[in-house]
């Protein structure tokens, strides 16, 4: 069917959820008409109504898993509960999700020749043996474990995108995202962020799991944002997988003292096992997006965790939505 539409038309599945939203926010913001597909499992309308009145914004509601067809001229593949507690209350919802979604936003792509980007994972790392990792890394997966379902699902997906690419010569771009906070995050997510947010905003102990010692690298969303547009709009031939977090490292304890203080909390902390196949340490290496993309993170902690702060703070504390 030939196309009428002069901008540039563009599907984000995941749309209504954390990354998703802002990534539709910035994509209007550059010119294009957005199709947010979305079937709210953990996404939530208010993160896109104010988008609604737009005449270049769409919202559907469908699931990944099952075929779709619209005419677009790019794909930004988000669609997956992201966190531990919502990608284990349904495993084998996960992985359907990641691999069938995978297959039918492929097919999507090949029918109708648009670029598609995947929102890969360090999780594809695993507990890994090197450290920071670089995109060469395979990975050390447990592939039977409690996480198998997501960190194998997304393996799975990223090998689909390479064989698309090798066998239909389908434009990908895949990232890696690494840990990734900021408003609009799901305050019951179980990531730590939001975790120690929360429980510091209560008022209640900030739990600590095992030793507090091993640490994580923390982006802010919109330097993820400017990354993923970055890739897609990369030369053809380059297709990733590229890395795309902070590289600055934050053990727990120090994230847990360093939230405490900004929101200025009585909470003390407390301490609970470590859950099964938590790494030990992630750390991206972004030589690569600093060389294809121009790409590092601008935002430092402090400054991301004020505003994430600042926005549970209105959802939790005033029950507002500040959208
Ligand atoms: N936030 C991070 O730190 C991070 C890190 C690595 C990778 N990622 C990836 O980025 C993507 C977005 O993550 P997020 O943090 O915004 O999580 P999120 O849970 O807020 O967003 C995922 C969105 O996908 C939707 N969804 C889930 N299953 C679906 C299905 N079958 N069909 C249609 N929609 C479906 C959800 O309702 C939600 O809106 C995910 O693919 C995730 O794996 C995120």
């Amino acid at each position: 069917m030939p196309k009428l539409m002069n901008s540039k038309q563009v599907l984000v599945t995941g749309g209504a959820g954390f990354l998703g939203s802002h990534l539709c926010d910035a994509l209007i913001a550059d010119g294009v008409d957005v199709i947010c597909l979305d079937n709210f499992f953990t996404g939530n309308r208010h993160n896109v109504t104010h988008l609604l009145d737009s005449p270049s914004f769409e919202l559907m509601r469908h699931d990944v898993c099952f075929p779709l067809y619209v005419e677009v001229d790019e794909i930004y593949n988000l669609a997956c509960p992201a966190s531990p507690i919502h990608y284990q209350h349904d495993p084998v919802q996960t992985t359907k999700t990641s691999v069938h979604g995978a297959i039918n936003m492929l097919g999507l792509a090949k029918r109708v020749r648009a670029r598609i980007f995947q929102a890969s994972t360090s999780e594809v790392y695993g507990d890994p043996d090197v450290h920071p990792q670089r995109e060469d890394y395979w990975g050390k997966v447990n592939p039977i474990g409690p996480r198998a379902c997501y960190d194998e699902g997304k393996r799975c997906a990223e090998t689909l995108f390479f064989d698309y690419y090798r066998q239909h010569r389908l434009l990908i771009k895949v990232a890696r995202i690494f840990n990734t906070y900021g408003p609009r995050m799901h305050p019951n997510d179980g990531r730590v962020v939001s975790n120690f947010i929360r429980q510091a905003l209560h008022g209640e102990p900030v739990t600590i799991y095992g030793s507090g010692e091993q640490s994580r690298s923390f982006c802010y969303v919109s330097d993820l944002i400017d990354g993923f547009m970055r890739l897609m709009k990369t030369r053809d031939d380059f297709i990733g997988p590229v890395n795309m977090g902070n590289p600055n490292e934050f053990t727990m304890l120090e994230l847990a003292e360093k939230v405490i203080a900004l929101t200025g909390s009585k909470s003390r902390l407390i301490r609970e096992p470590a859950p099964i196949d938590d790494p030990r340490q992630r750390q991206p290496d972004i030589t690569l997006a600093r060389k294809e993309l121009g790409w590092e993170p601008k935002v430092q902690l402090e400054e991301g965790l004020t505003r994430t702060i600042e926005y549970f703070d209105q959802i939790l504390t005033r029950g507002n939505n500040p959208d």
